[in-house]
């Protein structure tokens, strides 16, 4: 694929300029200001350094995607990573995938997810079976039936503070819309989840679903809940192009404060260690 494909707004002169200050973060930041923000690693190869070293700490961030562009692999590697390499316990809140099945899923990049369980370094907590009616046999879940998200999130909070929790993940908002029970209540719930990672400094990732490029003014809204991008102090997009070529899946860092970040459509690689972002000068040269 041609650069072009990925740039065809953005001038060549800011993209090598861009990328030159990304090659020197020391020269883009002053001593002041990284003296200020706390960054978790993303734990994600290459996108570090387009985030003047990860995400900033004790927030919230969307990833947002259509399906199948990683979002569930992006934000298990943000726990993972940071649980084996910094031994920063990590909680992931599932409302779409069983617990098994991610096991079974990211295990494929050779990630054993049950011992970091065991050694209290990842929970993995299950919120698929509320609407099922049927009781999960998992060690961390929601109840069964009519619950509640605001009852749901004081539990997952519960474990959250008994493990130490840095790092946590939410997969996903349109799933958790179907447990839920009404729009309002999904509001609500987000608003609490933003407040609550910042009270308790967990920097936390919730994955999305919006479609920039619809056609369809709805789909293109960065939250179906009118609040999402509101309460993220980040906002990072996945895409997927759908074509046979190799660099054919991007991400892009739609906003992050507090960061001086890369601000281009980056190809991204999903390999047999997890996802690998790289610069266009990477790629394309
Ligand atoms: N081992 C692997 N090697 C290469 N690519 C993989 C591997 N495992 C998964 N993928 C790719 O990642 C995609 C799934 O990623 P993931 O489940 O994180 O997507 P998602 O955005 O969470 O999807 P959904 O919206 O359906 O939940 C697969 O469709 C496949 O294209
Ligand atoms: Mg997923």
């Amino acid at each position: 694929m041609a650069r072009e494909d990925y740039y065809p707004a953005s001038s060549r002169l800011l993209r090598r300029l861009q990328s030159t200050m990304l090659k020197t973060p020391d020269r883009l930041i002053s001593v002041g200001e990284m003296a200020e923000i706390q960054r978790a690693s993303t734990g994600v190869t290459g996108l570090d350094g387009m985030l003047e070293g990860g995400y900033p700490r004790g927030r919230t961030i969307l990833i947002s995607g259509a399906c199948g562009t990683g979002k569930t692999i992006f934000c298990m590697q943000f726990l993972y990573k940071g649980a084996l390499m910094h031994k920063e316990p990590g909680l992931f809140l599932t409302f779409d995938e069983a617990p098994n099945k991610i096991r079974e899923d990211l295990g494929r990049f050779g990630w054993d997810l049950r011992k970091l369980e065991e050694q209290g370094l990842l929970a993995i907590f299950d919120a698929t079976s509320i609407k099922a009616g049927v009781a999960s046999d998992e060690k961390h879940a929601a109840g069964v039936g009519a619950v509640d998200l605001e009852k749901l999130f004081t539990d997952v909070m519960k474990t959250a503070r008994e493990m130490g929790v840095k790092r946590m993940a939410i997969d996903s908002i349109p799933a958790m819309a179907v447990q839920a029970g009404s729009p309002s209540e999904v509001r609500r719930a987000i608003l609490k989840i933003a407040y609550l990672a910042t009270h308790h400094e967990l920097t936390t990732l919730i994955t999305t679903e919006i479609d920039e490029q619809s056609a369809s003014a709805e789909a293109r809204k960065f939250s179906h809940y009118g609040i999402e991008e509101y309460v993220s102090d980040g906002v990072i997009v996945l895409n997927f192009l759908g074509s046979e070529k190799e660099a054919s899946r991007t991400l892009y860092i739609r906003k992050m404060r507090a960061t001086k970040h890369n601000v281009e459509i980056n190809p991204v690689f999903i390999t047999d260690q997890g996802i690998v972002v790289k610069s266009v000068e990477e790629v394309f040269g």
